[in-house]
Formats: C-alpha cells, structure tokens, sequence
C-alpha cells in the first residue's frame, strides 16, 4: 500500500535491494530506489528524482521496521550520509551483500556455473577506516565542518564522533572546528568560489600508529601556520605529519594541486603482512588496513603463484599487490596512474628489499600497447581497478596479451559482472568468486576472482 503524505513524503513498502545496495519498492506503477530501508520494512520517503521508468528516491522515516535492525552506536546515524546499515546486525549485511554479488553476477554479467564462496567478514566491524574526508561548508551565519548529511551532496553537519573512522576522529575534528572560529579564518564557498578552509583529511594507521593531518585550502599561505601547528600538535601529539593542500579549483574534490609539509615527514607508512607501505596524501591506500592482508592474502590463494611466473599489477596504487607477491614469483610490473603513488610504490619496494618488481606510471590502456609490452610477455595479471572497473580499451589490450591467469579484485559488482561477461566471452572461465567485506555497516562491497584462459584447465 503507498498513500501520499502531505509533506511530498510517500509511504514505501521496501521489496527488495538493489545492486548498489538501495532499498527497492514501488509507486504509481513505476520502480522506486531509496537510500535506506529494507526488505519487509515500511518507509516515508522523499522524491529526489523522477525519470520515465523509475524514481529516486531518499528514506526520511522508518514507520515499521525489520526485526534485523539494532540500535545504531552513533547519535549521528539519522542525519549522516556515511554509514547506511549501522543499525542492521553485521551477519544480515554479510548476507545482503553476498546476495548483490550474486544477483549482480546472473543478472548484469548473466553467467551461469559460478560458485559464490561464502562472504569473509572484516578482521575489525569499527574503527575501521584508516582514512577520512572531512568538509568544511559555509551556512547563513557560521560553517560546518564534518561529513556530507544523509543525501545531499552540499550540505555538511557538524561532526563529533563517527564509529567506523578512528577513535580520535571526533576529537580532532571537534578541535579544528573550533580553531577555525576561534581564529575567524573563513570557509570556501561553492557559490562564490570565496574563503579558505575547504577539506580536513585524516588518515591513521593501524599497525604503526601514524597520523597524517592534511589541511586542503583554497589557493593562498594558511594563516600563522607555526601557532597553527604549535597548537594542534600539542592538543593531539600523536600526529606525525601535516599537509597543506592547495586546490583552487571549483570541482570540490579534496586534492591540492599544491603541497607542502608543514610537520614531520610528509607522509605515513603501514605495515601489511610484515612489509612497510608509504602512503602520501593522495595515493590510493585500501581504507580498511587489516582486512587489506585478508583481501590480498585471498587473493594469492586464489592465484596460487610459482616460482617462474611473470605478472602485471595493473591499477597497483603504491605497489601493496605486487611487492607482497614478489618473492613467491619472478618478477612483477606494476602500472599507475597517480604520480606520487608510482614514487610511493619504488619506494616502497626498495624499502622492503623487493628488486624484481619495476613500476610504469601511465593509463593501463596505454601501458598495454606500449613497445615495453610488446617486448616482454606476462602469464599473469592482476587487476584492481577503481570502481568504474576496466576501461573497454583497456580489456581489449588484455585479452589480446592472453594472459593464462588473471586475479580480478574488484570493488563495485555491477562493472566486474560487465567485465566478467566480456571476459568469459574471449574465452576465460571463471568458476568462483570470493566477496571480502572491507567496509561495514556501508553498502560497499569487495570481492576476489580467478580467470583463466581455457586451455590452462585442468
Ligand atoms: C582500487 S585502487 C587499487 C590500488 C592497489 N591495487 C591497492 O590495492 O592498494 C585503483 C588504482 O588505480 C589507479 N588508476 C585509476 N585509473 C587508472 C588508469 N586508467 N590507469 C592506471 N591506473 C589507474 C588509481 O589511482 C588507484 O591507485
């Protein structure tokens, strides 16, 4: 049953989940995807967009709820667009999200015979994430600073804790939030392109007890920088390093476009699986640091790698893949976009004594065609793309090199089921996938993959 509400909010009964983790329910005839909700549950819901065949949709209310749910940890849960299930019990998220890799598989991908192995839950449920993008955001009479609220894309409420980030997290931005005011420096407006302060990174390591500050500002010198570090420092002496990021650029994206190190190294280092990683402020760096050993080490079961094996580490970031991979074969070559991740990467394979691994900085679809590539031959490929997953360009390269094996770690089940299909079409069989929870209580999904050519089949 669905009866409007006066106040253009409609009442749902939620069916189903989609893909990406959206509650499913209908209206007028047509499908409708809202942020929030779940099967069984009855919601009020606001219209974000109506098209010809479906509407978006958000959840402002839930009027009955599943017996799933629990009582979320956070007093920022309502209002934050974070954390969606921080108050389903973790065991029906593992089997929500096993079930959108399922469904994504047979219906987007439409494969058949694939075994899906049982979902491994996350080493750690909060106080997980390693990394944190806090924003500033100018209101009538004052500024924000904290997390984006539950869909918009603009509006920020003030932060105080958040339990999937780490512990000091609240404190530190409570403080920043204070030292802004208290020292009238001004906020970046998105209408006038006006203000300074813009992003407050946070990024801690788990196994090193690092932390890295990164101030992301609008162009200019932040103001009195030395009482500025002076004061933080002391309040929180666990920081080890401080950026100052300048981006004056009207895309809201918090990357500087200039950087410098106004305390200590300029960067942090994480221990995984016994070897050292550099993380600078904009390199990729898995957000969960110990299930990132689980990710990886599932991932080389999978893959089984001998003595003699060539492989690429495609989209290799700072290099975790291929440096923890090295010693068990030949040699590997790793291809990133990112400039200061490629440094990280020789960096970091230096560090850990890792000489037969090399590292090209470029887009894999170029790499892939390169003079480098038609000199040298590779049986195996790693692939962990961003979420927008293989470029076409890109696949094609790649089974045009025919590699026997490919180990496909993916992060968005709608492009790898796109991906799989194209890849199983050139002749690659996939028997199983095995889904990796990185991100609790959010509908994020990880998983790992083993492709191989046919002729290699046993
Ligand atoms: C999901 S991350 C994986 C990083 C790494 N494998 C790890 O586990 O830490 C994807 C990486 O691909 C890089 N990237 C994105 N598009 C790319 C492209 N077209 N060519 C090369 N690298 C790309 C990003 O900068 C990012 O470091």
């Amino acid at each position: 049953m669905e009866k409007n509400i006066p106040t253009k909010l409609v009442e749902i009964e939620v069916t189903d989940l989609a893909f990406d983790g959206k509650a499913v329910g209908h209206i007028d005839g047509k499908v409708i995807f809202l942020k929030g909700g779940l099967p069984g549950e009855t919601v009020l819901a606001e219209i974000t967009r109506t098209k010809a065949r479906y509407f978006n949709g958000i959840t402002r209310e839930i009027i009955k709820k599943s017996d799933k749910r629990v009582k979320a940890v956070c007093s920022h849960f309502d209002e934050c667009g974070g954390c969606t299930w921080l108050d389903l019990q973790y065991e029906d998220q593992l089997a929500y999200k096993q079930k959108q890799v399922k469904d994504c598989i047979e219906r987007i991908g439409a494969l058949e015979g694939v075994k899906f192995l049982d979902i491994i839950g996350s080493k750690e449920i909060y106080n997980y994430r390693n990394k944190m993008e806090y924003s500033f955001n100018v209101t009538d009479d004052s500024f924000t600073l904290g997390l984006h609220s539950r869909g918009s894309y603009q509006d920020i409420f003030n932060l105080n804790e958040c339990h999937i980030s780490q512990k000091t997290d609240g404190e530190l931005v409570q403080w920043m939030r204070n030292y802004i005011k208290e020292n009238a420096i001004t906020v970046y407006d998105v209408h006038n392109h006006g203000g300074f302060m813009r992003f407050f990174m946070l990024r801690q390591t788990k196994q090193t007890n690092q932390l890295m500050v990164n101030v992301v500002t609008n162009y200019g010198d932040f103001p009195n920088v030395e009482k500025f570090v002076k004061e933080i420092t002391e309040a929180f002496p666990f920081i080890t390093t401080i950026i100052h990021s300048q981006n004056g650029q009207k895309s809201n994206i918090a990357i500087g476009e200039v950087e410098a190190t106004l305390y200590g190294p300029g960067y942090i280092e994480e221990m995984l699986s016994g070897k050292l990683f550099k993380i600078t402020a904009n390199s990729f760096f898995q957000t969960n640091s110990l299930q990132a050993e689980v990710l990886y080490q599932t991932g080389f079961d999978m893959l089984k790698p001998e003595a003699d094996d060539k492989v690429l580490d495609l989209y290799c970031g700072t290099g975790t893949i291929g440096i923890l991979l090295a010693d068990k074969v030949k040699e590997v070559v790793g291809v990133e976009l990112v400039p200061d991740a490629v440094m990280a990467a020789k960096l970091n394979a230096k560090k850990n004594g890792v000489t037969n691994i090399q590292f090209f900085e470029g887009f894999v679809k170029e790499f892939l065609k390169s003079d480098f590539m038609k000199e040298n031959k590779y049986n195996i490929a790693i692939i962990d793309p961003p979420r927008s997953g293989l470029n076409p360009k890109a696949l094609k390269q790649l089974i045009l090199l025919q590699p026997e094996k490919i180990l496909y770690i993916s992060c968005n089940p709608a492009t790898f089921s796109r991906d799989a299909q194209k890849l199983v079409d050139a002749g690659y069989e996939l028997p199983e996938i095995q889904p990796v929870d990185m991100f609790p209580h959010t509908m994020h999904i990880e998983l790992a993959s083993m492709f191989y050519k046919k002729a290699t089949l046993a």
